[in-house]
């Protein structure tokens, strides 16, 4: 990109004016409400699916099949069921397919349309959920929520990057993860208190109370300013700048104006950003999009945050106890992700990677030893109150690794790699790719348990060794340098400089460009 090269020469990006002003970070809490809805939605399902009031309504057959199975003392097996993993995993399927749609009306028509759209469309679906008298009507809700949440993951990360100052941007970008994992504590809490309520119908306000952000995003999403990137992206230069002086609180805006621009020009040479990310210049940056989502859902943490409940159940945990486990390890997430917001732009993302990863290694491994050694490969056996303690910590732990490396840079390096004629297509791969392996890994985890029983946990391990080391080699510092010039941050790397480089001899009009303004 020639805007990002040529700004980079400069440097002068480092020097933008203006810094967090409260319009901002009201935006970006309005924002945020996306990733609310999505934490409440990873969080709420297992809760509910375990409520035996659910279970009887819609799947008496699953009932039935659980009791008569109860005799059978397989810890691995003992929750291995189509029906409701379909239940759970139906969600990632349909957002993986909204985020497609959510790119191109971004793209279009703006951060705040999408924003809305998501909102409203995920209030729908969690009407339906609450009032559903069918199993059709639960799905169809189910696929709704999905489409909620497929344009609120494309849309708000982006939002939240193109508003952020870039010295902040990677804190800011935190607050949508540190929504998700407060969404998905909330639904614990939640489900902890409807699944007292006599009558049945507790589930229906676990699957209820999710349109309560949903309200917050839409209604939010017609207040919220649009970002200068996509006013500047429809053309509207002088709005642009307006709405830029606001935000960063200065009127002296005009370099970073100017790059926007620059960059903007860059994107409208480019029509189609699906055939843009293909080009060899952009590698790198498909490559993360790619890599950085599957390797995020390969660290095996929807395990714990789809089946905490079902697992700790598993593993001889009372009730209550699981329960309980399930707050904790929730409590640890949100803890955790605040870690990461006040290291990430200090000290970088590589390094929040780098120990994560080992950290998530140990424990795994540890987690894997300790389960095999109690329950072996026929799954008898149980803990004992100091081991069931002792392994409560490593998951606290690997939680916690987790919360504070991949979880939040999970979205925020996709999201802050694309520059502007590729981003919309970058963030629908990032947003896809990550609900597809969520898909995945709702679909599949029960029945690898199953079958793979605690080298499970080894098996995620191997992961974690793989994307560490990816990172050691792969994955540069994007540490505080602005959107637009993160070019040159690959022109500087080992490997994908290689990529990179070509650039001057593939887009001259580019060049150009920047020769005339410069
Ligand atoms: C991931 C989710 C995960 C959550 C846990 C997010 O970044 O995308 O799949 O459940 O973190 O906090």
């Amino acid at each position: 990109m020639a805007g990002g090269a040529f700004v980079a020469a400069g440097g002068k990006g480092q020097n933008y004016n203006g810094g967090v002003t409260a319009f901002v970070v009201f935006a970006c809490v309005v924002a945020a409400m996306g990733g609310l809805i999505y934490g409440y939605d990873l969080g709420i399902s297992g809760g509910v699916t375990s409520m035996q009031s659910f279970l009887d309504k819609f799947f008496p057959s699953v009932e039935r099949k659980k009791k008569a199975e109860e005799g059978k003392d397989n810890a691995y097996c003992k929750f291995d069921d189509a029906i409701l993993t379909l239940f759970t995993s139906s969600l990632y399927l349909a957002a993986l397919f909204a985020s497609f749609f959510a790119s191109s009306v971004m793209k279009i028509f703006g951060r705040k349309p999408s924003m809305f759209v998501g909102g409203l469309i995920f209030l729908i679906g969690s009407i339906l959920n609450a009032i559903a008298p069918t199993v059709a009507l639960l799905i169809i809700g189910r696929i709704l929520l999905g489409i909620g949440v497929g344009f609120g993951n494309q849309s708000v990360p982006v939002y939240l990057s193109e508003m952020a100052p870039a010295k902040l941007r990677g804190a800011l970008n935190m607050g949508f993860q540190m929504a998700i994992t407060i969404g998905i504590l909330v639904a614990n809490l939640i489900n902890y208190g409807t699944n007292k309520i006599d009558g049945g119908w507790g589930w229906r306000l676990s699957l209820g109370l999710a349109g309560v952000p949903a309200i917050l995003m839409t209604i939010g999403a017609i207040f919220l300013p649009e970002t200068p990137n996509s006013i500047i992206e429809r053309g509207q230069v002088d709005k642009a700048k307006i709405m830029l002086q606001k935000i960063r609180g200065t009127d002296n805006v005009d370099n970073e104006l100017h790059d926007l621009i620059d960059a903007s020009e860059a994107a409208k040479k480019v029509e189609n950003p699906w055939r843009n990310i293909l080009q060899r210049k952009y590698r790198p940056q498909l490559v993360l999009c790619i890599l950085v989502p599957f390797f995020q859902q390969l660290t095996g943490i929807n395990v714990i945050m789809f089946y905490a409940p079902v697992l700790f159940k598993s593993l001889g945990f009372g009730d209550n106890s699981s329960l309980m486990s399930a707050v904790i390890t929730g409590g640890v997430n949100v803890l955790a992700t605040l870690v990461s917001i006040f290291t990430v732009d200090k000290f970088g993302r590589r390094i929040l990677f780098l120990e994560g990863g080992v950290q998530m290694l140990l424990c795994q491994v540890a987690v894997g030893v300790m389960i095999g050694a109690e329950f072996g490969t026929n799954g008898q056996g149980s803990f004992s109150d100091s081991k069931a303690d002792l392994l409560l910590f490593f998951i606290c732990a690997y939680v916690a690794a987790f919360a504070w490396s991949w979880g939040p840079l999970g979205w925020l390096v996709p999201s802050e790699i694309c520059p502007l004629e590729i981003r919309a297509a970058g963030q629908a791969i990032n947003v896809s790719v990550n609900m597809l392996f969520t898909f995945f890994i709702a679909e599949l985890f029960l029945k690898l348990l199953c079958h793979f029983k605690f080298g499970l946990f080894f098996f995620f391990a191997a992961f974690v060794v793989i994307m560490t080391v990816f990172v050691t080699f792969f994955m540069p510092e994007t540490k505080g340098v602005p959107i637009e010039e993160m070019n040159r941050v690959w022109k500087a790397h080992w490997f994908w400089g290689k990529f990179v480089s070509d650039e001057a001899e593939n887009n001259k009009v580019h060049d150009h460009n920047t020769v005339a303004r410069d």
